[in-house]
Formats: structure tokens, sequence, C-alpha cells
């Protein structure tokens, strides 16, 4: 029994280390990951009212998704533009008053060259598209996450637009033998041949969110990211951490026409107070 009771412990023990190597790497990589991390040192508030003056107008592509709703919320909550646009295949109806004034476009995805004139006059694109594999099959996923989001950024490019802000993956790579990891990283460097005066790429890892469409898998792996979120910080964030980002972001000045904020960028610029 001593004998048991020993082995356990020691087991334990080496479990623990394991665990706290584990968590040291990533939390390391999470450190050494490249990406935009902008000075905090800014005032918001006076970038946000210079911003609001311009009576600039935006559009949102997956506006009924997790993202794009919690999206719209910031961007009306904050009050950046003087027009904001849902293009989307649905209309949605909204109760609160804060939404009336919103303009929505429902369009056929197969068929976005008939709507172009939807895409047309918009200083502002943002783009939270996106289906799984799961729900839509490996065809049906490239269709959506690459062709409707790539068509879409040329038909905004063409009809004017100047920023266009996409949510792309932690870990895209067009290189990548992963179908997810790699069509993102495909559609993030066709976006950005496309010659937008600056393009803004979001690279979140896992997303936590109390999510409407149930997703098994998902839910699992979000249950046990966030109660170690804190240990395994590169894994997941929360999604007003990345709307927050998106809209902050929208207001400064980059350094370079295309940025990509990786995971910890994202976390940082969307956790800053932004009043
Ligand atoms: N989930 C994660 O943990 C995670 C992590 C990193 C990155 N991302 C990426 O972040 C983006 C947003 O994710 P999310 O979880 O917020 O998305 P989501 O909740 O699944 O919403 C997706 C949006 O895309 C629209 N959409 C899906 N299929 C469509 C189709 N066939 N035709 C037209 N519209 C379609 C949906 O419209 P309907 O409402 O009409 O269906 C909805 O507005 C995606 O690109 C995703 O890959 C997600």
């Amino acid at each position: 029994m001593k004998l048991l009771i020993s082995i356990l412990g020691k087991a334990t023990g080496y479990l623990t280390l394991v665990v706290v190597l584990i968590a040291a790497v990533l939390h390391y990589l999470d450190y050494s990951e490249p990406g935009a991390l902008p000075s905090m040192a800014v005032n918001m508030e006076s970038l946000e009212e210079d911003f609001r003056q311009q009576n600039k107008s935006c559009f949102i592509l997956g506006a009924t998704g997790e993202t794009g709703r919690l999206l719209l919320k910031e961007l009306l909550d904050r009050n950046l533009f003087a027009k904001i646009t849902l293009i989307g295949r649905r209309e949605v109806t909204f109760e609160d008053k804060a939404y009336e004034k919103l303009i929505q476009e429902v369009v056929d995805f197969e068929k976005l060259e008939d709507h172009a004139p939807a895409f047309q006059g918009h200083d502002v694109g943002y783009c939270c598209l996106g289906t799984t594999k799961a729900k839509s099959g490996a065809e049906g996923f490239v269709r959506v996450d690459h062709d409707y989001v790539l068509k879409s950024a040329e038909l905004a490019k063409a009809g004017g637009c100047s920023q266009f802000h996409l949510e792309s993956s932690k870990g895209a790579d067009k290189g990548s033998s992963f179908l997810y990891l790699k069509v993102k990283g495909q559609v993030e460097a066709e976006i950005e041949a496309l010659g937008f005066d600056r393009l803004s790429i979001y690279r979140p890892a896992v997303l936590l969110v109390e999510r409407q469409e149930s997703r098994p898998g998902e839910w699992m792996a979000r249950k046990v990211l966030s109660s170690c979120s804190f240990m395994f910080p590169s894994m997941s964030v929360p999604i007003q951490a990345v709307t927050r980002a998106m809209v902050s972001n929208t207001v400064l000045k980059p350094e370079h026409p295309t940025e990509i904020l990786e995971n910890k960028a994202i976390q940082t610029l969307g956790a800053s107070p932004t009043k």
C-alpha cells in the first residue's frame, strides 16, 4: 500500500512538473509571438474623436456571427462611424433603438458580382465571415472562408474602400498541410495583394465565447481553455478582446500598410481601456 502511495505521489509530482514545463514553454512562445504591439501611450479618446469627426462609413461581413455581432455592438457603443452597413445572406431584426440607423444589404454570396453596389462607398471593411469543415464540408469551407471573403475584399477595394480588417486565425499559413490554416493563410496573402491602403489581419486563437450554435468539440476546448487560460494565454482569447482590438486598432496608425496582430497583440490591445 505504502509503495502504491509513493508511486502515485511521484507520478503526480512528475505530471505537475510536465504541466508547468508545457505552460512555461507556451508562455515563452506567447511572448515571443511576432506581430504589432501598438504603443499604449496614445490617447485613444482623442484619436477616436478625430476619427468620429471624419464621418466615415464602414461595412461588416458576418455581423450575424459571434464576432461580428459583438463587433457591431462595439462600433455602435463607440460611435466611430456615421454609417454602418451590414452585408450578409439574411436580414436581421434588432429590437434596440441603437440599431435603427443601420443599413442592411442582403446578398447572394454565390453571385457577389451582381451585388457590387453593396460594396461601394465604404471607407472601412470588417470581415468576420467564416464557417467550419464540420458544418459545411471541406468544399463549403473553402467557398466561404476563401472565395466569399476574397471576392468581397475585391469588390470593396474596387468600390473605394481603403481599410480592410480581416479576422483570420492563429497559425494561418498558406504553406500549411492543414486545410483550415492553409486557406486562412492563402486568403490573407491574396487580400494583401489587392493593395488596400491598410490591411489589418487579426489572428486570434480559440475564441472564448458562449456560442449560440452548438459545436460540441469547440465547447469542450473552450471549457478546458477558459479554466486554465492564465496558464496557456496563447491558446485562447475572449471574444470581447478581439472586437475591442479591431475597433481600437481602426483609429491607430499602423507602421506598414499590412499589419498582423497575433493573439498576444489582440489580448493587449483588446484589454486596453477605451474611454
Ligand atoms: N471559433 C474560433 O475559435 C475561431 C478562432 C480563430 C479564428 N476564427 C475565425 O474567426 C471568424 C469568425 O468566427 P466566428 O466564430 O465569430 O464566426 P461564426 O459565429 O460562425 O459566424 C460566421 C458568420 O459567417 C456567415 N456565414 C457562414 N457561412 C456562410 C455562407 N455559406 N454564406 C454566407 N455567410 C455565411 C454567418 O452567417 P449566418 O449567421 O447567416 O450563418 C455568420 O455571420 C471565422 O473566419 C473563423 O474562422 C474563429
